[in-house]
């Protein structure tokens, strides 16, 4: 089942795929067709839009988890620490709903099996996003080859095997729907983000690839672009003092949160999002956008104008 997508005009569905609304990509609530459909089958829903989260188990991955399964998704949770995806389960009363992948996206055996069990188990997928990632952050001639091949293995890597495996599945119910989640880092190069930077840089042109080819059999490929959110990563590696840093330069003046970051994703596998392909939403407070926007000038601004 390996995906070996190799498109040629042969291959090509004549006319291209018209823009999936349902039942399978919904909106910010359960669309009409799908609402019908779970009430056609109690319990396990058996046509409901099924995603696959990686890194699900916490922080950004599980609220975006959480974000599907209340607009009546099934939900497939992938993530290699077993613990953390076992309390995250807990969190989920329809079982039936729900299904534990204790994999490491970073291991293309490994996505495979995944895939087979999701397959198994929910029998299409409609949504994929790619958000197991790991910061590694340090100084550029203290980061080891061994620091550089494990960050870029999950953040570049995993990304990769998962969609490639996911996409031919995708194909057979008419397409869906991958969000990649890159990071600022990715946009705006920093101190210590050689490897972890980098990482998100390759995977927003990763997303764009990505887009050009499977956007040809039905299959939109976007990303999100976060900026600084208070999860577990981020309590790992932002000292007081650069999380203070932060607020000065962030015009919004705080960390997003997971639910915020949630958001944008699911509106990028909704029907609202139809027509967007390969474009990278910056979800930042306005970080990328201020640029150069000096913290002392915006004080100032912010004192005139209030
Ligand atoms: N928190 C931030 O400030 C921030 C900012 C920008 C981008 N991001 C990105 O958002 C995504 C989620 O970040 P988060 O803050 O929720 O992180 P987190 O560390 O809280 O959660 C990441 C999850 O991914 C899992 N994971 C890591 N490597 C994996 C692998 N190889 N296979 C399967 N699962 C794996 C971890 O076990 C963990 O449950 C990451 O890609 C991260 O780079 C985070």
């Amino acid at each position: 089942m390996r995906g070996s997508l190799i498109l040629s005009t042969a291959s090509r569905p004549s006319p291209l795929p018209s823009p999936r609304l349902c039942p399978t990509d919904v909106g910010q609530g359960v669309s009409v067709l799908q609402t019908v459909e779970i009430r056609r089958s109690s319990g396990a829903q058996l046509n409901a839009s099924t995603v696959l989260i990686t890194g699900a188990a916490r922080g950004i991955g599980l609220a975006t988890a959480h974000w599907f399964y209340a607009r009546g998704w099934r939900v497939a949770l992938l993530d290699k620490d077993g613990p953390a995806l076992a309390r995250a389960m807990d969190q989920f009363s329809d079982a039936a709903r729900v299904l534990a992948l204790h994999h490491d996206v970073s291991q293309a055996a490994q996505v495979q099996d995944a895939l087979a069990r999701l397959e198994e188990r929910f029998g299409r997928i409609d949504a994929l996003i790619n958000n197991a990632g790991v910061a590694v952050f340090k100084p550029i001639l203290q980061t080891t080859f061994e620091d550089w091949l494990f960050v870029l293995a999950t953040n570049l890597n995993g990304p990769f095997l998962c969609t490639q495996a996911c996409a031919p599945l995708m194909q057979k119910t008419g397409g869906g729907s991958v969000v990649n989640i890159a990071s600022i880092s990715g946009l705006r190069a920093s101190t210590l983000r050689v490897a972890y930077g980098t990482s998100k840089a390759a995977l927003i042109h990763l997303t764009r690839q990505q887009a050009t080819e499977l956007g040809t059999v039905g299959i939109r490929v976007n990303c999100v672009a976060p900026g600084p959110v208070d999860t577990e990563m981020a309590k790992q590696v932002h000292t007081a003092a650069i999380r203070q840093d932060y607020h000065d330069v962030i015009p919004l003046g705080r960390y997003g949160t997971v639910e915020e970051i949630a958001n944008a994703v699911g509106f990028l596998c909704s029907a609202e999002a139809s027509y967007i392909n390969g474009q990278v939403l910056a979800v930042d407070g306005g970080f990328d956008a201020a640029g150069v926007g000096l913290p002392t000038l915006r004080r100032d601004a912010a004192g005139d104008t209030g």
